[in-house]
């Protein structure tokens, strides 16, 4: 039964509507968060829409309402507390598990088809460093669903930095290195040593371009994350790699999906003659 229909008689009429028809829930069988954006019209029943929540899944312990965007260096939501519960869950998703606190950590769901295709990408024996890697959700798809030789992730949020360890020990990954640190300071650390980088930073990316191609090996493929307008979603990505490295070439773009109206996630794979 659909959230509108479970609050009608609750919610007026004239506002069901206003009810959102989506909502984003991390976890599992064994616990799960609910996040959801309400309206202000909705305000006088958001407690009632969280119990609904709750009463439609029935693994959901908590349920969070998001206020705002993601802000900070940590990309981090707002939340207003609706149901209370524990939010550290341990999400699955394509065979592999992901233990994450979304009120502590950055982690969309939603992502988990990139990750997929990501994944799909890596050759056997590859060495992939992994910036901006949050709880190493891109890691850990990479280490089930590929055969990399080597993983190293870089994480400054402490807790992302936890949870990542967390998980390369609860999906039994041997071959990753988590580091806590700034990747302006560990990148340059870490010259010419890898097969692939990943540069999952959408707001911002762009500024770590140079330290991460002088991460690659020849022939190496950066995975370029950036944020780009619906009319002409990678243009401005484009224009970025061409300005900073002109005898790279884009080889894969992909609309990984929405960020905000009109907006879009977005992935180039940048290949390094
Ligand atoms: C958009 S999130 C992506 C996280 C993860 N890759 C994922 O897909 O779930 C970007 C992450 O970069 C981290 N971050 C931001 N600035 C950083 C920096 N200078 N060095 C290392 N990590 C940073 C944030 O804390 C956040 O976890």
């Amino acid at each position: 039964m659909s959230l509108r229909r479970r609050l009608s008689g609750v919610v007026p009429g004239e506002l069901l509507e206003k009810v959102p028809s989506s909502l984003e829930i991390i976890g599992s069988r064994s616990g799960a968060v609910a996040i959801i954006e309400i309206p202000p019209e909705l305000e006088n029943y958001k407690f009632a829409i969280a119990k609904a929540v709750a009463e439609a899944n029935k693994h959901v312990r908590a349920v969070l309402r998001r206020v705002g965007g993601r802000a900070g260096e940590y990309r981090l939501y707002n939340y207003e507390v609706l149901l209370e519960g524990p939010t550290e869950v341990i999400h699955k998703e394509h065979g592999y598990y992901i233990k994450v606190d979304p009120t502590k950590v950055f982690f969309s769901s939603r992502d988990q088809t990139d990750r997929l295709d990501v994944a799909s990408r890596v050759g056997e024996g590859e060495r992939v460093l992994y910036l901006f890697a949050g709880v190493a959700p891109y890691a850990v798809a990479i280490a089930k669903l590929a055969k990399p030789r080597l993983i190293v992730a870089v994480e400054l949020n402490p807790w992302g930095f936890k949870y990542m360890v967390d998980n390369f020990r609860l999906n039994k990954i041997k071959n990753a290195v988590a580091i806590h640190g700034d990747v302006a300071v560990v990148a340059p650390l870490l010259r010419r040593k890898f097969d692939r980088v990943l540069l999952t930073l959408p707001l911002g990316a762009y500024k770590y371009l140079p330290a991460a191609l002088e991460c690659l090996e020849k022939s190496g493929v950066i995975h370029f994350y950036h944020l780009g307008k619906e009319e002409d979603p990678f243009g401005e990505a484009e224009g970025i790699v061409t300005q900073i490295c002109p005898h790279c070439q884009v080889v894969g773009r992909r609309v990984v999906r929405d960020y905000a109206p009109g907006v879009y996630k977005v992935r180039l794979d940048i290949y390094k003659p």
